[in-house]
């Protein structure tokens, strides 16, 4: 089997600031709404907290020398917000903005490009105070957060994200209540995902303004959606998840409005909105980052939420998430995207898998199965060039096993095993493997047979 993929492909690794950095409260850094809400009692298995996380605030320049070790092109991280500016708005903290800029200065002097996300969920508890994202106001304090960080790291931060997954920001923490701030009101999420993408083009806006020849995007979590049978109620309940999911924030981004099957839907809890905000929200972007792990296969159920029910397909292989493998899903998404959307350019900013890994007796963490996983998505990767999509790049999530939400330290994403109690990193079987990738390129017979 042979996948080469083009020069100059971007193979890279991905992690978040609350999920790995810890020192969560050491050198000014401010309160986010992840350190308050994981100190909820029940909210997090075990009680875990990302307090120390990877201690990665410590160790990010050994952290480095394990991505070239690797030999990662890119690597993508977030910047805590709190950190940069501890009450959210005026008052900057050099310390903080200092440490990205010394792991930047890190990852070049490595020859690895920074792909820099400015939101992985950690809103400063100050904001939330005001009212956090459902108020208005916070679109316009994340894009003086942003001016802040590209004033800083612009003249070497080619790769910028302004949002990662802003549908589990808006409902997973303001619809379900699993996520901070742990609010649970469904037009509230509604229009905090609006607040969030117009915070977006603001950023854009900024971002364009301050660094020439920035190249700006925003990773979805994107699905592509099968109905559970051929009949007209599955289809429509289908076209639902998807416009739940995908369109709802595909559209306005690119086409600048809302799908207007989900307007008419969601009735009296669609969001506010402004006169000039759709054309913010549109402002041209020069790449979108797709964060895949599985597809979503739905019926329709007139007593589940939204009349969707999501159904579990027998006999799929599943990671520990519950998440099933379905490697060809990648690729029809990334049909679908170009297809519809035609982004410019298209990085898959997060693909992986949880499995409960550990060392076996000779040291080594024998992880097959996610070595398998990967090595099919990047051959759905493949395809899709093949097809001429222009994907540009690749992420695994994650580079260290790290501090997975609501499951705490219980989901292993790595491809370095993390012992939490030494902060030992151990390279797994799937790290030589993504590194034999890299190293040639695609998968040849040889990284293609492990
Ligand atoms: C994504 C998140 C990331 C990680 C992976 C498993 O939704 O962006 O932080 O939790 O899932």
């Amino acid at each position: 089997m042979e996948a080469r993929f083009p020069e100059g492909f971007l193979w890279g690794a991905a992690t978040s600031a609350y999920q790995i950095e810890g020192a969560w409260n050491e050198d000014e850094k401010g309160e986010s709404i992840w350190d308050r809400f994981v100190r909820i009692p029940g909210k997090i298995e075990n009680g875990d907290t990302g307090d120390i996380a990877c201690d990665h605030y410590h160790r990010f320049q050994e952290d480095v020398l394990l991505m070239k070790g690797l030999g990662l092109k890119a690597y993508r991280f977030s910047v805590s917000w709190p950190r940069v500016l501890p009450r959210g708005r005026g008052g900057l903290n050099p310390k903080g903005l200092d440490f990205y800029s010394r792991l930047v200065d890190a990852l070049l002097a490595a020859g690895i490009e920074p792909f820099l996300t400015l939101y992985h969920w950690d809103l400063p508890q100050a904001l939330q105070d005001e009212g956090g994202w459902a108020r208005r106001e916070t679109a316009l304090w994340f894009s003086d957060y942003a001016a802040v960080v590209a004033k800083k790291l612009g003249d070497r931060v080619r790769f910028w994200i302004t949002h990662n997954e802003p549908w589990v920001a808006a409902w997973a923490g303001h619809g379900w209540g699993r996520h901070a701030p742990g609010l649970e009101n469904p037009g509230l999420a509604l229009q905090v995902a609006h607040h969030l993408l117009l915070s977006h083009g603001h950023a854009v806006e900024a971002l364009r303004d301050l660094v020439p020849g920035a190249r700006i995007g925003i990773a979805l979590n994107l699905s592509p959606i099968y109905p559970a049978s051929q009949g007209e109620k599955d289809s429509q309940a289908a076209r639902r998840a998807d416009g739940f999911l995908n369109r709802w924030f595909l559209d306005p981004l690119f086409s600048g409005s809302y799908p207007a099957d989900m307007l008419e839907f969601f009735g009296p809890l669609a969001p506010r909105i402004v006169p000039g905000d759709m054309r913010t929200i549109s402002r041209r972007l020069d790449f979108l980052g797709v964060n895949y792990y599985t597809r979503q296969v739905v019926r329709a159920d007139p007593e589940a939420p939204f009349g969707v029910e999501y159904v579990t397909v027998p006999g799929g292989e599943r990671t520990q998430m519950g998440w099933e493998v379905f490697p060809e899903g990648l690729f029809q998404l990334l049909s679908r995207v170009h297809r519809d959307y035609s982004p410019q350019e298209i990085f898959v900013t997060e693909n992986g898998a949880a499995f409960p890994d550990e060392p076996g007796p000779d040291g080594k963490v024998q992880d097959k199965k996610r070595i398998a996983y990967l090595k099919e998505h990047i051959l759905q990767c493949h395809r899709a060039i093949s097809t001429g999509i222009p994907v540009r790049g690749y992420f695994v999530w994650s580079l260290l096993d790290n501090f997975e939400w609501t499951y705490g330290y219980t989901k292993r994403f790595g491809l370095f095993y993390v012992d939490y109690a030494t902060q030992r990193r151990l390279p797994k079987e799937s790290a030589r493997f993504y590194a034999r990738v890299i190293a040639e390129g695609g998968l040849s017979g040889r990284s293609g047979s492990r």
